[in-house]
């Protein structure tokens, strides 16, 4: 939910915020923008659409300053147009900022400051911000750190922002609330992003500044960070993991195929040094500490939104089945105003990707404040979730950059199963000997999924069928049928075709009346309790001339019959089903996204990291 990046140093500042740009697109792609300052000079260029774009207009213009600052931006107040680009400069063109997040109370401060004489330009919120720092700096003649300090006393909402201006051209201005910032530590010279990403090839020492905090770098004197109230505070520099070559494409057409087939690798890193399923055991080191209190929460409540929100409702299946813990699946948007109960004893469990997405951190607070133990389940390495919960587990998916989620939700899936299987097996509430399958089947999962993977050009065959068709329906039962939400979901996000997700036995109450001959059914079909229902069902959309692709499991012949293709999964236990039967699903909507000529890692409209309501 917008990109943003700055740089102070000795290099050129423009290749570097450009190439973080790119980096950082995955996060919105309505416009791009960046403002260097060369002698004195404050050159700000932006454009409507993507960084590419970008670079075509600033073309043959001068670009030699070694300060700047650079924005991709997801439009929330505002068309997506050259004029709402950011950056966004003051009245007198001596500040200029890009930011991420909203402004809240953009227009009480835009009234005041219009009679105050300002003159606006734009639609957005974060215009009023640059104007109301001008404003003060110009009534109180403080410096542009302090001016941007009193600003932001004054301002309700999310902000991460990154500020510079040509009358103090040697320093950065840089500040944060409920949106992230990084600032990477290079030798004399200093990167600000959003994320890691674009840092990572340059430093791999970085300092994540902290809500209501703001940084002053300055090109001689090095940074410095402060509270919103004025008290300093030391940086604490950390030190990435992450490995550059995670963020190319590595030969893959784009990174959605290139993450799909990094799932065996992904989940095997998941395991590591956590599940042994030889000697029989399974721990998660991050929630070692309060694994009692798991053990005997009241209930655990989950919050999630998107793709993780489908794997918070595989998850109640794995709890309440293995370790017997009743389980509330909650979308996190709707958690935080539903006024709901929530006791000292429940357990909450915040699953996000990017450990970023707004209203799943509003959620959360909202439940520690009510005396709840949080823990999260996230993939982005230090992001914000990480670090307000109690506790959690990292999925270690790796870098995620493709916007429609698949390895982050597969490996989403394997963390939660390996959390019930491990609070199941300290309440008593799993038998050995099925708690011995089950670490068996989770350890299987890495070479079951490179076998599935084989099938790739066969579902590539199946998908170029319904390419073109209008609806599509995913059904599954059990823990299944999330999958069938998810599938629906992953075909309606990156190929635009309309799809839903429903309980395979729900489907007789409506979108049975859906179906005729040009309606593609996909059926999650596999052996386990509930085979013989599925069957039933399908029998049903049969009869009505539903186009049937049903996931079966590997020799399956009664399914084969009646569908019209089938995929075949390794036998498995039921219980690693819905991680083994995602696969399919991604490969059918990314070969249908692609025969359709659409955006498949940047799908319109959509950002990965939601960083807004
Ligand atoms: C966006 C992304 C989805 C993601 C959702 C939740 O909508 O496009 O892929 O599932 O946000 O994000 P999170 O980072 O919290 O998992």
């Amino acid at each position: 939910m917008c990109g943003i990046v700055g740089y102070i140093g000795n290099k050129k500042a423009y290749p570097i915020l450009i190439k973080g740009l790119s980096r950082l697109e995955y996060r919105g792609y309505d416009s791009a923008g960046v403002a260097l300052l060369e002698d004195g000079k404050l050159n700000v260029f932006k454009r409507q659409g993507k960084v590419l774009d970008l670079t075509n207009f600033v073309a043959d213009n001068p670009t030699n300053g070694t300060v700047g600052i650079g924005h991709t931006r997801w439009a929330t107040h505002g068309l997506p147009n050259d004029i709402n680009a950011h950056p966004h400069t003051s009245g007198d063109g001596s500040i200029t900022l890009v930011h991420n997040g909203i402004i809240e109370n953009y227009d009480i401060l835009k009234k005041e400051l219009i009679k105050r004489g300002h003159v606006f330009k734009s639609e957005t919120d974060t215009e009023v911000l640059v104007h109301l720092i001008e404003d003060i700096k110009e009534k109180s003649g403080a410096s542009l750190a302090e001016s941007v300090r009193i600003a932001l006393n004054e301002v309700h909402g999310a902000y991460a922002i990154v500020v510079i201006s040509p009358e103090e051209p040697n320093k950065i201005i840089a500040a944060k609330k409920s949106s992230p910032l990084v600032i990477g530590m290079g030798e004399d010279e200093y990167y600000l992003a959003s994320d890691a990403t674009p840092i990572i090839e340059y430093t791999k020492n970085v300092v994540y500044l902290e809500d209501e905090q703001i940084a002053i770098i300055d090109r001689y004197n090095g940074l410095r960070i402060f509270s919103i109230s004025n008290k300093e505070v030391s940086p604490y520099v950390q030190e990435l993991e992450m490995q550059l070559e995670e963020l190319e494409k590595g030969g893959y057409e784009h990174f959605m195929l290139k993450e799909i087939y990094e799932q065996p690798r992904a989940i095997h890193d998941s395991f590591r040094g956590r599940l042994n399923a030889k000697e029989g055991w399974v721990s998660l080191g991050g929630i070692k500490d309060y694994e009692d209190q798991i053990a005997k929460a009241n209930r655990i409540i989950i919050i999630a939104c998107g793709t993780s929100w489908h794997a918070a409702l595989v998850a109640e299946y794995y709890f309440e089945d293995l370790a017997r813990i009743p389980v509330e699946v909650e979308y996190a948007s709707e958690f935080r105003y539903r006024n709901p109960i929530i006791r000292k004893d429940d357990v909450v469990i915040a699953i996000s990707q990017s450990g970023e997405t707004a209203d799943t951190l509003a959620a959360l607070k909202m439940a520690k404040e009510q005396g709840a133990t949080l823990l999260g389940i996230v993939n982005v390495v230090g992001s914000t979730i990480s670090r307000v919960t109690d506790a959690g587990s990292y999925t270690h998916a790796g870098p995620e950059i493709g916007v429609a989620s698949t390895k982050a939700f597969t490996t989403q899936l394997v963390l939660l199963a390996m959390m019930a299987l491990s609070i199941g097996k300290k309440r008593g509430t799993i038998e050995d000997k099925k708690f011995q399958t089950l670490l068996d089947e989770m350890e299987a999962l890495p070479s079951k999924i490179e076998q599935l993977l084989k099938s790739d050009d066969y579902i590539r065959e199946v998908s170029a069928i319904y390419k073109d068709a209008p609806n599509a329906l995913y059904l599954g039962r059990g823990s299944s049928f999330p999958i069938a939400l998810e599938g629906a979901l992953k075909l309606k996000e990156i190929s635009y075709i309309h799809a839903e997700g429903y309980p395979a036995a729900e489907m007789k109450h409506g979108p049975i009346a859906l179906i005729d001959e040009n309606m593609p059914v996909f059926v999650i079909a596999t052996q386990g309790q509930n085979y013989e229902k599925v069957v039933s069902n399908i029998q049903e959309v049969k009869a009505r001339k539903g186009k049937l692709i049903a996931i079966v499991s590997k020799g399956d012949t009664t399914v084969r019959e009646i569908a019209d293709h089938v995929i075949e999964i390794p036998n498995s236990d039921e219980f690693v089903v819905p991680i083994l039967a995602t696969i399919p699903f991604q490969l059918i909507s990314y070969h249908i996204a692609v025969m359709r000529e659409c955006n498949v890692d940047q799908p319109r409209n959509l950002a990965k990291s939601v960083t807004v309501e």
